[in-house]
């Protein structure tokens, strides 16, 4: 699975390096490290809405607030 975070000026602000960290720490934390890779994209165009996280093709808007929840929903939900 890969989950493409938006660094782009408008996300950066909203806290996407702080959603990476959790993410970050999160994986490895659950030892998913070799099924999830995170990596990074520049402005999706989506900036009005929260941090811009995509999985695959499907996007996500979340705050730092939320990056825990989504990764146990998202993320080890869809692990078998
Ligand atoms: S900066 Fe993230 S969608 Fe524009």
């Amino acid at each position: 699975m890969v989950i493409t975070i938006c660094i782009g000026s408008s996300c950066h602000l909203k806290g996407s390096r702080e959603i990476v960290h959790t993410l970050e720490r999160l994986i490895s934390l659950h030892k998913v490290k070799d099924r999830v890779e995170l990596t990074g994209s520049f402005c999706i165009g989506q900036c009005m809405k929260g941090v811009c996280v995509k999985i695959e093709e499907q996007l996500f808007s979340l705050t730092p607030d939320d990056a825990e929840n989504f990764f146990k929903k998202e993320v080890l939900g869809r692990q078998e």
